[in-house]
């Protein structure tokens, strides 16, 4: 390994929600425990040091007026896509800063739907895009996934088409690699979703977000390189800051190839002149988008994939009740806590309590449409991963 992807950082008193905050109510962490953040997507990683060698030789000058994204901005991305998703052909009109890929999602929505319109989502669903969508007066109709005879998440296109009728539903959200599920689709699978939204006339807005953190064996595959409708009808959404750890430096961006779709965006985002790029995201994004962050990333794909099995392996073996789907993408591992549940006679509340009790800090999976689920995080040091496995086995199960 390169980089350092064991060390143990302490993130008290640096900003970080992972470990400022306990995302259930009411439960506490008994002193003697140390707190294991294993809930908001952000890494306890320390990140690529390019990052910090480009902000840093940015900050040494010291003006900080008004500027225009450099072409090193957009080159870095030109290369990033097609290194790593195979993206021919991406010039620099097609993408666009956006603050925040939930940003675009709420620009996306306000351009292509009215308030109190129905969009269309799966579910398991990313909490996110439920806020989003209730803060701008939309409804979510939701399409079940549904675990197949090997408990992988599947899409029911048969029930995806149904409710884009039933509803006259014209806007969907796509989300791939799926957070919670972490399921990377399949092209087979993407074209068929893809071909459902064409014959609904339905235009698509891919967060794609999780695209770099794929588990070794397994391919994203851009939803606009399914087809030449595909690459059309869909607004897709990336970001270095779930790849890199950088959401609290804000800077995604947008790929949008159609110029009705791209202009519509853009005219929304811009109305509240909220969507301005910071100097120091563009330097993050610059630093993170070079050759180092390709090894960076390789070599935490690997590290996850090892925290991944060591967690499904240790809960199949411990952990009677709980079933989990091995997740081929993202670092996020979603339990299904129904059994669980059942045979002890227990609430989910008092299951997340527990767990928070002993310092393991998870998050309730509810909220993300799947009853009796918990969402736990996986981008910690594998020491540490352990150390949360072993109190949840010696205290909670
Ligand atoms: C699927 C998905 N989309 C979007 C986001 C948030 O993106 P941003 O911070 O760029 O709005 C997250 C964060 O976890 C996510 O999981």
């Amino acid at each position: 390994m390169t980089y350092d992807f064991s060390t143990i950082i302490d993130r008290t008193d640096k900003d970080a929600i992972a470990v400022d905050m306990i995302p259930v109510e009411g439960a506490t962490v008994q002193e003697g425990f140390s707190k294991l953040p294993m809930w908001v997507a952000d890494m306890n990683f320390a990140t690529v040091p390019t990052i910090q060698e480009s902000i840093i030789q940015r900050v040494n000058h010291p003006t900080f007026g008004y500027f225009l994204p450099r072409e090193e901005y957009f080159d870095s991305i030109i290369s990033w896509q097609d290194r790593r998703n195979g993206v021919k052909g991406l010039t620099p009109d097609a993408i666009g800063y956006e603050n925040g890929v939930l940003g675009c999602v709420a620009s996306a929505i306000q351009a292509f739907s009215a308030p109190g319109e129905s969009i269309l989502l799966h579910s398991p669903t990313y909490i996110g895009f439920t806020h989003v969508l209730e803060d701008n007066g939309r409804k979510s109709v939701l399409s079940e996934l549904v675990r197949d005879n090997d408990g992988i998440w599947r899409m029911d296109y048969e029930d995806m088409d149904k409710k884009l009728k039933e509803n006259h539903i014209h806007f969907a959200i796509f989300c791939s690699p799926h957070n919670p599920t972490g399921r990377v689709w399949e092209k087979e699978e993407i074209k068929k979703a893809m071909e459902v939204y064409k014959k609904n006339d339905c235009i698509v807005i891919s967060d794609e977000i999780w695209s770099d953190i794929i588990r070794p064996g397994y391919t994203h595959i851009p939803t606009q390189s399914v087809s030449e409708d595909a690459k059309n009808r869909t607004i897709a959404v990336y970001a270095p800051s779930k790849t890199f750890n950088l959401a609290g430096l804000i800077g995604s961006y947008h790929i949008i190839y159609n110029n009705y779709l791209k202009d519509r965006v853009k005219k929304q985002s811009a109305l509240s002149h909220y969507n301005s790029m910071n100097v120091l995201s563009m330097y993050a994004l610059i630093g993170a988008y070079k050759e180092e962050g390709h090894v960076w990333v390789d070599e935490l794909c690997d590290v996850i994939a090892k925290n991944v099995d060591y967690a499904c392996d240790f809960i199949s073996k411990n952990f009677d009740g709980i079933t989990v789907s091995k997740p081929q993408g993202t670092y996020m591992l979603y339990l299904d806590c129904d059994k669980w549940c059942k045979k002890t006679g227990k609430s989910l509340d008092e299951l997340l309590k527990a767990g928070i009790r002993v310092g393991v800090i998870w998050q309730d999976g509810r909220p993300f449409n799947y009853p009796n689920t918990i969402r736990m995080n996986l981008a910690l040091p594998y020491s540490l991963l352990v150390e949360a496995m072993n109190r949840l086995k010696d205290y909670v199960f």
